[in-house]
């Protein structure tokens, strides 16, 4: 075979790793994703390019680099990244890789006290990635050669964005800009365009499961599942308080039409969002913004879970809780704030089993990618879609440029 036949060949094959066309059907008629597209490393590895890093997705939050020079290093998606708080307190994202020979330059998470030096032969980067320092690199001695160029070298700069204090990045660079992506979601929650200051230590956890990333997502998309999987939440919001979140793009999720508001113990309320309209007196929202980004809104407080997965089989899901006023102003409310994170925590745990008995049953191979209930799962369908159709476009091209 001729090298282009081979070329052409290994597209056919890409092209055809799985049949998507049944999830772009009506959802009565649709199935759900093929099991390969939670147990295949190939099929993991296509859609790590197509929908992670050719879109935004949630990499961390900029609670966890609170401080000026405070350096984190993040394995995103198999990808190492490095996030800086920069003097100037905004955030860059970098590939943490030195340009000399490529080793990993921070391993841990540090405060950065001048330049980030590499521990290898020292070569040295300011916190906006510039490379600022090239010891003995012309010879013993001399610290500059004229093959060197320090302002073609910095670190690799990863575009990204900061919203609600996630911080998103777009590996390839090309996606739309942030406003346009995020557009539908950004418009349907404007109201709660204002600060959030994040709960503190006891707001944050982190959970892994022992499933693919989109499974976490899925789960989260209906609330079919409460009577049966939380039944505490299910006595006070019931599943017919619920209704679908699944008419745009590039989000989806559920609502509840009767969300109250946390209390302490002594009957007082927290702060809420300012100027809200009735809408959200007793209402909630739940959504994902695709790919990987799990949000929840209330009058009184925010959530985000970022879904990171290790592989096609295990996830870490790391949440954040925040609230409309700085909690280090009122020590008296540290009680409410932690329950508060408890019972999500709990909530969140109570789903565990099912995410993980999903992921089991993915390797038997007479599931078909299962039925849809068209009244609960159209969020479900809705993220599929978005998968599907994201994943054919991009085989479609890769057909053509094959040329076969
Ligand atoms: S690999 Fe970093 S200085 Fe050589
Ligand atoms: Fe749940």
């Amino acid at each position: 075979m001729s090298n282009s036949t081979t070329h052409a060949v290994a597209f056919i094959k890409k092209a055809s790793l799985t049949n998507i066309d049944d999830v772009l059907k009506p959802i009565e008629e649709a199935r759900g994703l093929p099991n390969e597209h939670y147990t295949s490393n190939e099929v993991y590895e296509e859609e790590k390019q197509q929908l992670i890093f050719n879109n935004w997705a949630g990499l961390d939050v900029g609670n966890s680099i609170p401080n000026a020079g405070d350096a984190k290093p993040v394995d995103f998606f198999g990808m190492p990244l490095l996030i800086i708080r920069d003097r100037d307190g905004s955030i860059g994202v970098f590939q943490n890789t030195c340009r000399h020979r490529g080793m990993i330059l921070v391993k841990e998470p540090t405060k950065i006290r001048g330049v980030i030096s590499c521990p290898y032969h020292g070569w040295c980067y300011g916190t906006k990635g510039d490379l600022r320092a090239t010891p003995h690199v012309g010879g013993v001695g001399e610290n500059t050669h004229e093959s060197i160029k320090n302002e073609d070298l910095g670190l690799f700069a990863i575009r990204s964005h900061v919203w609600k204090d996630i911080i998103f990045v777009n590996v390839s660079g090309d996606a739309p800009e942030f406003e346009e992506y995020a557009g539908d979601l950004l418009e349907r929650w404007k109201e709660f365009d204002q600060p959030i200051y994040h709960g503190g230590d006891t707001s944050s956890f982190t959970m892994e499961l022992k499933c693919n990333w989109k499974l976490a997502v899925e789960n989260y998309s209906e609330s079919y599942h409460l009577p049966f999987i939380h039944p505490d939440l299910n006595s006070y919001s019931r599943i017919e308080d619920h209704y679908n979140i699944d008419e745009a793009e590039g989000y989806s999720g559920q609502g509840t039409t009767v969300y109250q508001r946390l209390k302490s113990d002594d009957g007082k309320t927290l702060p809420e969002f300012s100027d809200l309209s009735s809408k959200w007196d007793e209402g909630a929202e739940y959504v994902t913004l695709f790919p990987n980004v799990i949000l929840g809104i209330h009058r009184d407080h925010f959530f985000t879970m970022l879904l990171q997965p290790l592989g096609p089989q295990v996830t870490v899901e790391y949440t954040h809780l925040y609230y409309p006023s700085d909690p280090k102003d009122m020590p008296e409310n540290d009680t409410i704030f932690e329950r508060n994170a408890g019972l999500w925590k709990q909530v969140f745990s109570e789903d565990i089993q099912v995410v993980e008995g999903m992921q089991e049953s993915r390797h038997g191979q007479f599931f078909d990618g299962g039925k849809f209930s068209p009244a609960h799962d159209g969020p479900t369908h809705r993220f599929h879609t978005w998968v599907a159709k994201t994943l054919k476009a991009s085989r479609e091209q890769e057909v053509a440029v094959a040329g076969v």
